[in-house]
């Protein structure tokens, strides 16, 4: 689906839409042609409140013409609000048999360019979906909305900060497409492939293999991916926007197990089909990093994708098995089905090796422990550094992909200990995802400012929300391009 702007609005478009801030309530009228002013009445009658994505739909003739109409409430004006809004049209029309729509701002004043850019960057967002494996969709199911024409007093304003978020945009569906596709489409290899289109952007990639990766001592990732014939990736994405003037930079390390049955410590058969959105921290990094890219962020940033398949075959590794980490740590691992941290670990570590970052934040479904603390609401951070905890809130309510800060602390890290080995994958049941956390950080070095986002809730909807349908959300991405945005770029 394409979005333009333009001074005027198309009076010719399938549906022609009017925005009404919740202010402007009282003055639909003067927002609507002479001949349609009528509605105004009849979308009272049908209470119409002009609440963020409230929709109202009536017919008009206007000039001998039949007009479809639409009012769309724009509630407080809000971003988020915008956002919301612009999604409540692309659901309406997407599948409705128009292919055009003309929305017109150019009454709603108080709209200005930054507020229209993100009423077009809901419509747009909502507009991703996966049709793929549907070769028998009913004609009357298929998408049909091919423009949304956006008229607007300062067009040029619009224009200029379009792009850009656009680009975010991009950023989003590609962690949404990574995130839908099954497991036998996205494993490590795959994963990497479809990651090679951001080599045309300007980003530098680089792949470990196997070998390589046994070379480097990386025994904590390996476990995991033994037990599958699935050979496993290490995917590092550079992107430098400042000319290599921020020689340090951030570094992003996404968790991504393309499939997780748990392994021998098999998880059991109902729902587990959910795994194949396992690699969400991994999807979220290479959006970003595809959103970054994208709008030629002005700042220096890596993003690391560690990539298994946990499953459970002959060569799998056993509950009770000890293995080495890159940074020569010892681990029990109690429990194969705690292998995220074990995949994160060897990834942090060379991570910092290879890059000496002084800030480095992890995404990953790591824990369903987090879904139970904080439902689908809020992702859960745990960092070492109160000021990165500060930064990274403040991104996340700016951009919509809220976080939630836990708590960290020796007593909790007291139960990772292991009785044989240096540290054990699992603690007891309670604080499941703060002895996670306690985990990775162990492997956090001196110096480093860390944060770890549990994104176990936050990477798939059951629900249609703000600007998605249910399924991949795109988490993530938002949030790590708010925080760069926010603190990187000149
Ligand atoms: N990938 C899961 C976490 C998960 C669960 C994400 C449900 C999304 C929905 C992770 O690898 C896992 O299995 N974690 C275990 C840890 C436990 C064995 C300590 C869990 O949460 O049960
Ligand atoms: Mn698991
Ligand atoms: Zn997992």
């Amino acid at each position: 689906m394409n979005i333009r702007f333009a001074a005027q609005p198309d009076s010719t478009a399938g549906v022609i839409v009017y925005p009404v801030a919740k202010k402007a309530l009282e003055s639909v009228a003067n927002l609507l042609p002479l001949e349609a002013a009528f509605l105004a009445d009849a979308a009272k009658a049908a209470r119409f409140d002009a609440a963020a994505s409230a929709l109202f739909e009536g017919f008009a003739s206007v000039e001998g013409k039949l007009h479809r109409i639409l009012l769309v409430g724009l509630g407080e004006g809000s971003a988020n609000d915008m956002e919301r809004a612009g999604a409540a049209i692309t659901a309406r029309l997407q599948t409705s048999g128009v292919e055009n729509v003309s929305i017109d701002f150019t009454a709603a004043a108080e709209a200005d360019a930054k507020a229209i850019a993100h009423f077009a960057l809901g419509a747009y967002l909502r507009d991703w979906r996966i049709d793929t494996y549907r070769t028998k969709l009913a004609e009357n199911a298929k998408p049909t909305l091919k423009e949304i024409l956006i008229a607007a007093t300062d067009v040029e304003g619009v224009e200029k900060i379009w792009p850009d978020m656009k680009a975010v945009a991009e950023g989003v569906m590609f962690t949404r497409e990574l995130v839908s596709e099954p497991a036998n489409i996205i494993y490590p290899e795959s994963f990497v492939e479809r990651c090679e289109k951001l080599k045309e952007l300007g980003v530098e990639i680089t792949v470990l293999d196997e070998a390589e990766m046994q070379k480097l001592g990386m025994g904590a990732l390996l476990g995991v991916a033994q037990g599958s014939v699935r050979p496993p990736r290490l995917l590092a994405m550079r992107w430098d926007g400042t000319n290599g003037a921020q020689e340090t930079p951030v570094c992003f390390v996404g968790k991504g197990v393309t499939f997780d049955t748990g392994g021998i410590s098999l998880k059991p058969g109902p729902g587990m089909e959910d795994m194949k959105w396992d690699m969400g921290g991994a999807g979220a990094v290479a959006g970003t990093m595809l959103a970054l890219a994208g709008r030629k962020a002005k700042a220096h940033v890596i993003g690391v994708c560690g990539l298994v398949e946990n499953m459970p075959d002959g060569n799998a590794q056993r509950p009770g098995d000890i293995v080495t980490s890159m940074n020569g740590q010892t681990i029990e691992v109690l429990n194969t089905d705690a292998e995220g941290r074990l995949v994160l670990c060897d990834a942090m570590t060379w991570t910092q090796q290879t890059y000496k970052p002084k800030v480095m934040l992890d995404f990953a479904t790591l824990t369903g422990a987090i879904i139970i603390s904080l439902g689908h609401e809020y992702a859960g951070m745990m960092t070492n550094s109160d000021d990165l905890a500060g930064k990274i809130a403040k991104a996340g309510t700016e951009c919509g992909d809220p976080v939630w800060r836990m708590p960290l602390g020796d007593a909790y890290n007291k139960l990772i200990d292991s009785p044989i080995a240096d540290i054990k994958n699992v603690g007891p049941r309670e604080a499941g995802s703060i002895t996670a956390a306690q985990f990775l950080q162990r492997f956090v070095e001196e110096g480093v400012e860390w944060a770890h986002i549990d994104i176990a809730g936050m990477v798939w909807a059951a629900k249609p929300g703000a600007t998605w349908e249910k399924g991949a959300t795109g988490y993530g991405v938002r949030l790590m391009n708010q925080f760069i945005a926010d603190n990187f770029e000149a």
